[in-house]
């Protein structure tokens, strides 16, 4: 018995040539250049999830009227294939797989099986190999799920598309892999208890461009929210999660709960605990984080991500003026985590916890 493939590859004739790839390739800058394939999957109340399939990268054909035009229920994730000395590897994508079916329950959208969601990135992987740049670069995968259903009233829609698409990248920072300046936002904030910060929404981002747009007219590279209640915590960048370096071998990061739980975060934590240092999840007032880079006593601190994956933060600017942290630059324990992280990832350092696949 011939058993059907749960993603049927629709062959097409590739779009580009080897030429035009790697010319796309060579500076691919950050979200800009695509790869040749997608792969998508639908879901419905009657049939579950079916018609998965593989084919060329092309515009959807969705309604003017589907779900997600007019109530954003959409989630998505952010990842990574590596090029290493042996072979193609992704970095612990199940725990991708386990945070888009967090985010779907609390966006009210169906889960995945996670080994789904793996074969889906996997295969788009395989089809779109040549994408994956030599160096310093990386194929980032983009999978998301969105509400396709034609209807207007307000209820979870009764159909969905997942979709994964793939973009070479290199650094995900305008200035490569230097330390960025940072806005503290006062006039907005990203996510309140109980609401969706802690699920991979568009409407999270959406919600933060205004407060981001700020920051880049500060001459910020990213905006920092504080958290909603009492404006002052300090809860996650934009996009990024972030950490404090003190003079004691002590890290502090914000705790989990209204921020996005990284997957960047969570494998810093675990390897900065293994290095020596003690990891400490507690809230960091915007007042202490001044203090303490007065003092001195907060030696460096860094923003993390699939995309951005660890930038040293080197300037905090905010509406009543800027202070600066340790030498501005990138700090010695940021580069150390960076090393060891990224190392990981591509096959140069041991992976001891079978993150790599
Ligand atoms: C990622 O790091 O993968 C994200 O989704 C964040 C976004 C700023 C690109």
């Amino acid at each position: 018995m011939t058993v059907k493939p749960r993603i049927a590859l629709i062959p097409h004739a590739s779009p580009t040539s080897p030429a035009a790839r790697a010319a796309l390739m060579e500076n691919p800058g950050f979200g800009k250049v695509f790869s040749d394939h997608m792969v998508t999957i639908t879901w419905s109340v009657e049939r579950g999830w079916h018609d998965g399939a593989v084919k060329a990268r092309a515009p959807f054909a969705i309604d003017p009227a589907a779900a997600v035009l007019h109530y954003a229920q959409e989630i998505f994730e952010g990842m990574k294939a590596y090029r290493t000395k042996d072979g193609l590897a992704l970095f612990r994508p199940e725990e991708n797989a386990r945070r888009l079916n967090l985010s779907a329950e609390r966006m009210a959208m169906p889960p995945i099986p996670e080994d789904l969601f793996i074969e889906a990135v996997e295969t788009l992987v395989r089809i779109d190999a040549d994408w994956v740049p030599e160096g310093d670069g990386s194929l980032y995968l983009r999978p998301f799920m969105f509400a396709s259903e034609a209807f207007l009233g307000v209820r979870p829609a009764s159909e969905y598309i997942f979709c994964v698409i793939a973009s070479p990248v290199g650094a995900y920072f305008k200035g490569g892999y230097k330390a960025v300046t940072v806005w503290v936002s006062d006039d907005y904030t990203r996510a309140a208890p109980g609401g969706t910060g802690a699920a991979k929404c568009g409407g999270n981002y959406a919600a933060s461009l205004i407060a981001q747009a700020e920051a880049t007219r500060n001459g910020c590279d990213q905006v920092v929210f504080l958290d909603a209640a009492e404006r002052r915590w300090i809860e996650e960048l934009g996009g990024m999660n972030v950490f404090f370096v003190m003079d004691d071998k002590r890290i502090v990061t914000p705790p989990l709960g209204t921020i996005l739980p990284g997957i960047t975060r969570a494998s810093i934590m675990k390897l900065a605990a293994e290095a020596g240092y003690t990891v400490e999840e507690r809230l960091y007032g915007f007042d202490e984080w001044q203090a303490d880079a007065k003092s001195g006593k907060l030696r460096e601190a860094f923003a993390c991500g699939t995309a951005a994956v660890i930038a040293g933060i080197g300037t905090v600017k905010f509406r009543d003026g800027s202070f600066a942290i340790g030498n501005s630059g990138d700090g010695e324990v940021t580069s150390q985590l960076r090393a060891k992280l990224v190392g990981v990832q591509r096959g140069t350092v041991k992976d001891d916890h079978g993150w790599v696949r």
